[in-house]
């Protein structure tokens, strides 16, 4: 199959008609969102999210979530609305939440892995939103990644995974938040994070007063079974092996440098993923610079394209320092701590 890329810019009229076209005969389409880039096809049709796991090479038990561009969707894609979602989606949509709700008999067990619920999220990203209205299409969307590797947050990292499997890429350029959107269930007594993202545990507080997080992802070690099966499987991993080693500055720099040596020595090739003020602290090959902790949305933004370029050069170890500071260190680090399959190195 021949993978066309347009440009998504809105005034491009053309490029949304084929992508309509596309959506509407049940192909599939990767598009730019507020957090990462979407692989996207008709919610409504079983072909289409059977043709996004074969895509992705994703397990069919692993559901997707539904963007919408009007809040009235909602009521079309859910059983019932309770009166906590209806304040998230005033206090956050558009934007960067998903909300798991019991779903509607319309929904087919394909799009939702065989769960009786259903994720839906109205995203910002003015392309992703004049798709979905132009094609009157209810998108099944995950990240339009290959399973298991870094989510893209360029058309260019799409077209590296998807190229050949899909029928169009709309390019929008770089995303803007980088990791994808936090996700809250409101099926159960109590609302609960499944997914940290950019809305934080404490924006959430603020509007429901209270807010659980699922235990399995605040105890990532337990082997608890997470609520959204998407969590529980290895992730946004790039090729070579990634360790994280923490504690305070200048051992961590030491422990790192020492890593890197004795990998050097024995052949292999490594990367490290420092934080801008301690680059220099580091005297080897291939330190990426990964944005100042101070500053946790530029380290957000750039997470998965670093984790792309150690592969690009062929990075067979890679070292990163924490990044858990800031309102989306928590965020950062659920998804640095997976694409490390839980290797940490403390050295305090
Ligand atoms: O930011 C995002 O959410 C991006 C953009 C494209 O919108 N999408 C995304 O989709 O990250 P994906 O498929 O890569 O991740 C969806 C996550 C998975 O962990 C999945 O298990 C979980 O959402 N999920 C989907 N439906 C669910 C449901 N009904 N109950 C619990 N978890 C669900
Ligand atoms: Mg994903």
């Amino acid at each position: 199959m021949e993978t066309v890329v347009l440009k998504a810019e809105p005034q491009n009229n053309e490029a949304f008609k084929q992508a309509t076209e596309v959506l509407r005969t049940g192909g599939l389409v990767a598009f730019p969102t507020e957090t990462v880039y979407g692989l996207g096809g008709d919610a409504l049709r079983e072909d289409a999210s059977q043709k996004i796991y074969a895509a992705k090479g994703r397990p069919s038990d692993n559901p997707l979530i539904v963007h919408i561009a009007d809040t009235d969707s909602v009521y079309k894609l859910a059983e019932e609305v309770p009166c906590h979602a209806v304040k998230l989606m005033e206090a956050f949509w558009p934007g960067p939440l998903t909300i798991v709700f019991k779903k509607n008999a319309i929904v087919p067990a394909t799009t939702t892995g065989g769960l009786d619920t259903v994720a839906i999220r109205m995203p910002s990203h003015p392309a992703a939103l004049k798709l979905i209205k132009d094609s009157g299409v209810f998108i099944a969307a995950p990240s339009a990644n290959l399973s298991g590797r870094p989510s893209p947050t360029t058309s260019e990292h799409v077209v590296q995974d998807m190229n050949g499997r899909i029928d169009m890429i709309l390019d929008g350029g770089p995303v803007g938040i980088g990791i994808e959107s936090t996700i809250v269930d409101v099926t159960g007594d109590r609302p609960t994070i499944l997914r940290p993202g950019f809305i934080s545990a404490k924006m959430i507080k603020d509007i429901l007063g209270d807010v659980a997080i699922d235990p399995a992802i605040v105890d990532m070690e337990s082997g608890m079974r997470p609520k959204a099966p998407g969590m529980k499987y290895t992730h946004y991993a790039p090729k070579g092996e990634l360790t994280i080693v923490e504690g305070s500055r200048d051992k961590v720099a030491e422990e790192i440098q020492r890593l890197v040596c004795q990998k050097n020595k024995d052949g292999y090739k490594t990367a490290v993923l420092a934080d801008t003020d301690n680059v220099a602290l580091y005297s080897c090959d291939n330190v990426f610079d990964a944005g100042s902790k101070k500053n946790d949305i530029t380290v957000a933004a750039g997470l998965y394209a670093l984790l792309r370029s150690c592969d690009d050069i062929g990075a067979e170890y890679i070292f990163s320092e924490s990044f858990e500071e800031g309102d989306m260190g928590y965020a950062i680090m659920n998804r640095l701590i997976k694409a490390a399959g839980h290797r940490i190195i403390s050295v305090d």
